[in-house]
């Protein structure tokens, strides 16, 4: 058992190796995967962006997850305290803690707007099990309705901004009770229990849509290779993307890996959670466009593919209302266990920087995170035409909620990325290092290698990409 700062009792961590494995894979498995991903994918012509997606998980992705969880078990703190630890031990400034900081404050951002999204899936379930009561199991989805109507839910529902920032504070605060109850009593409570409920119901409407959808022809469209169409923007797409998808460059994978006991292989680790976090991405994929194939849909529906044209094609299935309301649960299950993740960073950090408790940190964290969140709800409505950071060209005429989505996935997570590969690569003292990470010959060489020169390299070419578009 671990002891917290006290140095006697005992601090609050996973309670097994399993426990950490379904606490991380649940931040990794989110809105990224089932929501964005496949929106990706359909925007960015399918096959050359989902095979140049794997490929960053592999060389990218996975080189900063192990490089985030080792820095967080080393240090066993707050993500800055962990990254400050190393760099002390390194005999190297302890400003290098700044680089975590900038990760709890993106986490921070990212939590703010994805809790509205979460909020747009509560309303989905809403509307089926309202559906699934006044239609019955038997048919399809919204009876008789057009599908226009359909198409027309979510434009309503952004029309509504009482009821946007309603749902974005249920969904905040159903993430705020589970993180205020602890580490092992909270977060590993959710992760364990949702994980494999939502496993088992994708896995039954995957195999569902693979019978009665068009199963073949979604994977032609995903997994067929068309060099032409693997342009600059589309590589830039499947980088991005890898990394929300994989909670990168926010802290979150340093805060998860200060919980995990000093005998476990965290080389093992990342590859299981790497592997699950991109088979439920593929799957999700091998999930929607059957369905959506199915009913004659055009794939490249872009952000409206899951919340519009889906339940389109649930109108058409037999028990549409019974697998629409199921599905929309599954993802808000997977939301949930994400943007648990997303609390706990600047919990964690508001918890030990300020001696508070964890409720009183998650409190205020959670209360910052409803502030800024309702003002992201809000930008598709009554605030659509406050535009925060007008005065910066490429977010010029956005509102908050768009803000807030670049501001993290254009400079927070590739900057976080840059400097954590920089910092583990060339500056952490190797000792320290080597006697983390798990891995051993060859392959240390090759991980090495991958975040020394490729991972700093490539994301600095994403960064540049990202404040200057007009480069591609
Ligand atoms: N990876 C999560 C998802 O795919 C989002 C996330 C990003 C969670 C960063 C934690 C940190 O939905």
């Amino acid at each position: 058992v671990t002891t917290g700062s006290d140095g006697i009792t005992p601090r609050d961590g996973w309670s097994s190796r399993s426990a950490f494995i379904f606490a991380a894979v649940g931040s990794a498995v989110g809105l990224g995967n089932l929501w964005r991903f496949p929106a990706e994918a359909g925007a960015n012509g399918g096959g050359a962006f989902v095979l140049f997606y794997i490929l960053c998980v592999v060389l990218i992705g996975l080189p900063i997850l192990l490089s985030e969880t080792l820095i967080g078990r080393h240090g066993q703190a707050s993500a800055p305290e962990s990254v400050r630890r190393m760099a002390y031990e390194s005999k190297k400034s302890k400003h290098w803690g700044g680089l975590a900081s900038l990760g709890v404050l993106g986490a921070f951002m990212v939590l703010s707007f994805y809790c509205v999204v979460g909020g747009w899936v509560l309303y989905y379930i809403g509307v089926f099990a309202q559906d699934l009561f006044t239609s019955g199991l038997v048919g399809g989805a919204f009876e008789g309705r057009p599908p226009g109507d359909i198409e027309a839910l979510l434009p309503g529902l952004f029309g509504n901004g009482m009821l946007m920032a309603g749902l974005n504070f249920v969904f905040l605060a159903i993430t705020l009770y589970f993180v205020s109850r602890g580490v092992s009593s909270g977060i590993e409570f959710v992760a364990t229990w949702l994980m494999p409920a939502f496993f088992a119901l994708f896995l039954a409407i995957t195999v569902y849509g693979a019978f009665t959808g068009a199963f073949s022809e979604a994977l032609s469209y995903l997994f067929t290779f068309h060099p032409e169409k693997l342009t600059g923007s589309v590589m830039l797409a499947a980088v991005g993307q890898a990394f929300f998808s994989l909670s990168l460059g926010v802290a979150g994978m340093i805060t998860y890996g200060a919980y995990v006991g000093r005998d476990l292989n965290l080389a093992g680790t990342s590859l299981i959670i790497g592997a699950a976090d991109t088979a439920v991405a593929l799957l999700a994929g091998l999930c929607i466009f059957p369905i959506v194939f199915a009913a004659g849909l055009e794939a490249n529906g872009g952000p409206g593919l899951m919340f519009q044209t889906l339940p389109i094609a649930f109108q058409q299935m037999p028990a549409g209302s019974f697998v629409g309301l199921l599905f929309f649960i599954m993802v808000g299950f997977a939301a949930l266990t994400s943007s648990v993740g997303l609390l706990e960073a600047p919990t964690a950090w508001t918890k030990e920087k300020f001696n508070l408790s964890r409720v009183t940190a998650s409190s205020l964290v959670a209360f910052g995170a409803l502030v800024l969140g309702t003002m992201a709800a809000l930008s598709f409505n009554d605030l659509a035409d406050f535009h925060p950071l007008d005065f910066i060209p490429i977010f010029a005429g956005q509102g908050m909620f768009d803000v807030l989505d670049g501001l993290t996935a254009k400079f927070f997570m590739p900057i976080g990325a840059i400097l954590t590969s920089i910092f583990v690569g060339w500056v952490a003292d190797q000792r320290l290092i080597d006697g983390e990470n798990g891995l051993s010959g060859g392959l240390h060489k090759f991980w090495r290698f991958l975040v020394r020169w490729l991972c700093p390299a490539v994301l600095t070419v994403i960064l540049v990409v990202g404040i200057f578009p007009s480069i591609t």
